[in-house]
């Protein structure tokens, strides 16, 4: 007889063909309430971390390169399940990671992100930004026990063997996306205030080098938070066919991407 994957085992399954180390027994996800945040100079850090990860291009135009937050796609502040929350890294870090087939600190995944989903600049290690995107992500990770990680870390998943149809995609984003995400994303950019939703694609998106650029990846986090406050009402497949659809519009190139996973396990969804 067959026994019944545990929770854990899933999980493991997860995150090994994510190419990222295995953690037994996740943890609920439970952030700390905005209380607990200390007066004084680690505080004032916390605070400082958190207006960087939200308010990121303004914060940071010199490492930023195109129109997102960082919590466009960490959403609600890193702090919401699927959406890859920021609570728990703090003790999971530095991890193995297949895409550079080596061991990844904290810092060395902030900067990947600005490297492919900001399509920026990496931020100076021992700066004070980087420093105190740390010391939030840290206070979030409060009770989290080291070497553990929560539920709902990462984007989730969707069934992999399923095969996008992108012609069906675009249907469904007409219906589903673009009364906020706009038809022409491009267009939708107002001269006077900006975006006002963040665009998925031209030259002020992530580029093609970015998590957000495969199809099965984009598909979970879209599945579980798209249409914004209707999360889980699209299909396994619809969110495919959209992710599809979306990710191989026209976007920025990275070409360090040419170097990622340079010992195999490449997902059959990466762009390079
Ligand atoms: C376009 C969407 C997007 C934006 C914007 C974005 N990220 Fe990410 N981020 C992702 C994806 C996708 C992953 C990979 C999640 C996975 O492995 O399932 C990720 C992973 C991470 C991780 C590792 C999470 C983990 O569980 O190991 C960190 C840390 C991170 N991002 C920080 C940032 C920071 C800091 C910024 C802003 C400078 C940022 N991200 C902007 C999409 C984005
Ligand atoms: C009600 C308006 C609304 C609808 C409808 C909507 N979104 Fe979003 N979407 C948002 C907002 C707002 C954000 C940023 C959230 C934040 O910053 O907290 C976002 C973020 C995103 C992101 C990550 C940021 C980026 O620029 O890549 C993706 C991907 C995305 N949406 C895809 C979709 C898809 C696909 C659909 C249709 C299934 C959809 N959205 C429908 C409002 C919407």
């Amino acid at each position: 007889m067959t026994p019944k994957p545990s929770n854990a085992m899933l999980f493991r399954a997860a995150f090994l063909s994510l190419g990222t180390t295995a953690y037994a027994n996740p943890v609920p996800l439970d952030p700390p309430a905005e209380t607990t945040i200390p007066k004084g100079p680690v505080g004032d850090a916390i605070r400082l971390g958190k207006l960087l990860l939200t308010d990121t291009r303004k914060q940071l135009p010199e490492n930023v390169g195109n129109a997102l937050n960082c919590t466009n796609c960490h959403l609600n502040a890193g702090t919401v399940a699927y959406a890859g929350p920021f609570v728990g890294l703090w003790g999971v870090f530095p991890e193995y990671r297949s895409r550079s087939a080596n061991i990844n600190s904290l810092q060395d995944r902030i900067n990947d992100c600005f490297e492919r989903s900001m399509n920026g600049k990496p931020l100076a290690y021992d700066s004070q930004e980087m420093n105190a995107m740390l010391m939030y992500m840290r206070w979030l990770s409060t009770g989290v026990p080291t070497g553990t990680e929560v539920v709902g870390r990462g984007m989730g998943k969707v069934d992999m063997k399923l095969v996008p149809n992108a012609a069906h995609g675009q249907t469904l984003y007409a219906t589903k996306c673009a009364s906020c995400h706009g038809d022409k994303v491009e267009a939708s950019r107002d001269p006077a205030v900006g975006y006002i939703f963040p665009p998925l694609w031209g030259q002020d998106s992530f580029n093609i080098g970015a998590g957000m650029a495969r199809t099965y990846t984009a598909a979970a986090f879209i599945k579980h938070n798209m249409p914004l406050g209707q999360g889980n009402t699209l299909s396994d497949q619809e969110a495919i066919d959209i992710a599809e659809y979306v990710t191989h519009q026209p976007r920025p190139a990275f070409a360090p991407a040419k170097n990622d996973w340079p010992k195999g396990g490449k997902p059959k969804d990466a762009r390079n």
